[in-house]
């Protein structure tokens, strides 16, 4: 997912965040208006924006895509399958195939929602932009994911300035079908409402980070990928599951927390969870307060260190960064 003009505007997302509490620091996942050259053309007014819901929902309106939308979908989603079918985690795919997404064009989010909803009782609700921490993490602890609707313009597929629908729902909505995952996310969203009252949500950011956005799992005597940030990218797909120069290191909670990620390049670190069982597991045994206090008192972990308590899978070559700074 790495691209230097998108991962700017994410820097200033983060600024906003920072300075105003608006949520997305480590999300980048909502985009700031449904305006531009990435949306839809809306010159039938019933295709034009209305303002969101006091839940900061709106409504999708799927009959306002174009054909040319539902093109740039299936040519994203048919390169991507074909690059994940031996690198994502069966989970993923299996989610792809649950839910039909192999289906042409941009998915209704309300079919999705039925598929989706009888098997794990999630829905996906469309968003018009950042919306409030406490809006985004009320609607995952409820099984309400919130996707932005439009999708990225013809001259951008490889060039993402916002997160957008193919990114929040093929990259986000597979793994809400498995129904381990689907606890974790509703635990995270619950766990976001309780850091809110802890202010403690960087820690819990870099948690979401490090598992929905760029995870691997172990599978298969190997690692496979989960991360929506890396199965909806085309290069951090290779890069993450092929390149020697990441570490690959066993997922833990505290460690997770503690380390710094990078926002404008591929991951120099990633988290190898057991199994989602595991994931959930130690979200739902840890106990939060506790855990955020004694992290107070230590260092952050650079993004690209390991440390000598760590379980390293793979120790990175680093020649991305080292590349990447000649
Ligand atoms: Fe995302």
């Amino acid at each position: 997912m790495f691209d230097p003009h998108f991962n700017k505007i994410i820097e200033q997302l983060v600024d906003n965040f920072l300075g105003s509490g608006i949520y997305d620091a480590a999300m980048r996942d909502r985009k700031t208006t449904i305006g531009g050259s990435t949306t839809r053309d809306r010159h039938d007014p019933y295709c034009q924006d209305a303002g969101p819901n006091g839940d900061f929902t709106i409504p999708q309106r799927w009959d306002c895509y174009t054909s040319q939308e539902h093109a740039r979908w299936d040519f994203l989603f048919n390169r991507q399958v074909e690059l994940l079918g031996s690198r994502a985690a069966s989970a993923f795919l299996e989610g792809v195939d649950l839910l039909r997404l192999a289906d042409p064009g941009i998915p209704d989010f309300d079919r999705l929602s039925d598929v989706l909803e009888a098997r794990t009782g999630w829905r996906i609700v469309a968003v018009p932009g950042l919306i409030p921490e406490h809006a985004f993490f009320d609607h995952l602890a409820h099984r309400r994911f919130p996707a932005g609707d439009f999708i990225r313009s013809a001259g951008q597929l490889d060039y993402l300035q916002e997160p957008d629908v193919f990114h929040d729902v093929f990259g986000h909505v597979p793994m809400l079908a498995n129904p381990v995952f689907a606890d974790y996310m509703q635990a995270y969203g619950q766990g976001g409402l309780r850091a809110i009252g802890l202010n403690a949500i960087d820690r819990l950011s870099r948690l979401y980070w490090y598992t929905v956005e760029f995870g691997l799992v172990r599978e298969a005597g190997g690692h496979r990928i989960f991360g929506a940030g890396i199965v909806s990218s085309y290069g951090e797909t290779l890069f993450a599951f092929d390149n020697p120069s990441p570490n690959r290191i066993g997922f833990d909670m505290a460690r997770v927390m503690r380390t710094r990620y990078r926002i404008d390049d591929y991951q120099p670190t990633y988290f190898v969870v057991d199994s989602f069982e595991d994931m959930l597991r130690q979200t739902q045994d840890t106990d939060f307060a506790p855990l955020y206090e004694g992290l107070s008192n230590m260092q952050d972990i650079a993004a690209d260190a390991t440390i000598y308590k760590d379980r390293v899978i793979t120790h990175g070559t680093h020649s991305h960064v080292q590349k990447a700074a000649v």
